[in-house]
């Protein structure tokens, strides 16, 4: 299998960076090939704009949907984009590591999303969900948080963690990828000191073999529930009868 790794911390000391590169060894330990793109070391611009397009097809206003499209065709798209799609297609499976940064992912990943899921190449009306490039691909996302598993729990203070990760999940599916449940580990706190450091450190330890344990078992990583083109009328609205997976797409009650 080969995996591709993703990194978006800014801090080559940070835990997530640790993660990345535990992640890295497991596979290659389990004899699979695995390549870290970290993001902030080969200093990604997260930006989408005008300046990245080389032959425009509108040079007055910049549309990036109708630009990436026009790009992908002529085979011109930016150099960083082009080598990342190429990575995203020789992959099996992505995994994601990055911290929980209100509430949501840091804007250089949001960013490369935004630039790499290049219209016209990896989505288009008639390829996308489960017709998406990424059909066959898993998907994992790992994110840590501050906030403790209670505070990040449904009934939490800081409200479902999980939930706060489903437009990217749902962005994943989107291109087609097979979407895992989220790892997630709490309580990633800085600043600590004495014992709290060291009890914080044996925590995290414990996490970091848990997780090594379960990528040992990838074929039983459960996948996360989406509708299907056919729950959809025309593809648009649930019908009566469609399950719902998520708050996010539900049904409507009537008074
Ligand atoms: C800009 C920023 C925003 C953050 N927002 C959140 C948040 O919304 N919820 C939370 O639990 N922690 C939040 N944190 C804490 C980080 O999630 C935490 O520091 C990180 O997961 C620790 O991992 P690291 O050591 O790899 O940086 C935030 C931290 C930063 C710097």
């Amino acid at each position: 299998m080969r995996v591709l790794i993703g990194l978006a911390h800014p801090e080559k000391q940070s835990f997530n960076a640790h993660l990345a590169e535990k992640s890295c060894q497991t596979w290659l330990g389990l004899g699979h090939e695995a390549t870290v793109l970290d993001l902030y070391g080969e200093d990604f611009e997260s930006r989408e704009a005008s300046w990245h397009y080389s032959a425009r097809k509108d040079s007055d206003r910049f549309d990036p949907m109708q630009e990436q499209r026009h790009h992908w065709h002529l085979k011109k798209l930016p150099a960083e984009v082009e080598r990342h799609v190429s990575l995203l297609f020789k992959a099996d499976a992505v995994i994601i590591h990055f911290p929980f940064w209100w509430f949501g992912a840091p804007a250089i990943l949001k960013g490369w999303m935004d630039r790499g899921f290049v219209y016209g190449g990896l989505y288009k009306s008639d390829m996308r969900h489960e017709n998406g490039s990424m059909r066959g691909k898993k998907a994992l996302l790992v994110s840590t948080a501050g906030s403790s598993m209670q505070a990040c729990s449904p009934n939490g203070r800081d409200g479902d963690m999980r939930l706060m990760l489903w437009p990217l999940m749902y962005s994943l599916h989107y291109v087609g990828f097979d979407v895992l449940e989220p790892y997630l580990i709490h309580g990633v706190r800085g600043g600590l000191v004495a014992d709290e450091a060291n009890q914080q450190r044996d925590q995290l330890t414990q996490r970091v073999f848990e997780y090594q344990a379960k990528l040992a078992c990838w074929k039983d990583w459960p996948s996360v529930p989406f509708n299907r083109n056919e729950d959809f009328t025309e593809g648009q609205v649930l019908k009566q009868n469609a399950p719902v997976y998520s708050p996010f797409v539900r049904h409507i009650e009537k008074d």
